[in-house]
């Protein structure tokens, strides 16, 4: 039986403010810029999943996109979705750029998916920013 991908979008709004407590006040605000200003902003993320497997013979799908869909609900939307994500206990040690919003989402829902189904989380920030995460 053959493989295929699947893969969908979902949107996800959220601010943040990117401030590194590794860093210096001064050092933060040259490396994040207007990132680092302490009232935060936001973003209208765009999170593209793909999964990955065979091509099930009795439905012809690689996974039900209504399973998907509660997983992605479920796991990172209603965890995220007009959140600050500054406060969320994930990014309590790391900041929440969009590189590590992007680890992060991955790793929440490759745990909650069948193992070894997803293959890549990507998001887009802006409409010319994206960031992927293909796992470990
Ligand atoms: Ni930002």
């Amino acid at each position: 039986m053959d493989s295929a991908y699947f893969g969908r979008r979902y949107m996800l709004s959220a601010s943040h403010r990117l401030h590194s407590d590794s860093l210096s006040d001064e050092a933060n605000r040259v490396t994040y810029g207007k990132c680092n200003n302490p009232h935060g902003h936001g973003h209208n993320y765009v999170i593209e999943v793909l999964v990955g497997g065979l091509v099930d013979l009795d439905t012809g799908m690689v996974i039900n996109m209504s399973t998907l869909d509660e997983v992605v609900q479920k796991s990172v939307l209603e965890r995220f979705d007009h959140t600050n994500l500054n406060f969320d206990p994930l990014f309590l040690n790391q900041v929440p750029t969009t590189e590590n919003l992007c680890r992060t989402v991955y790793k929440v829902l490759t745990g909650a998916l069948p193992a070894g189904r997803l293959e890549y989380v990507r998001v887009e920030e802006t409409e010319n920013n994206f960031f992927q995460f293909y796992g470990g």
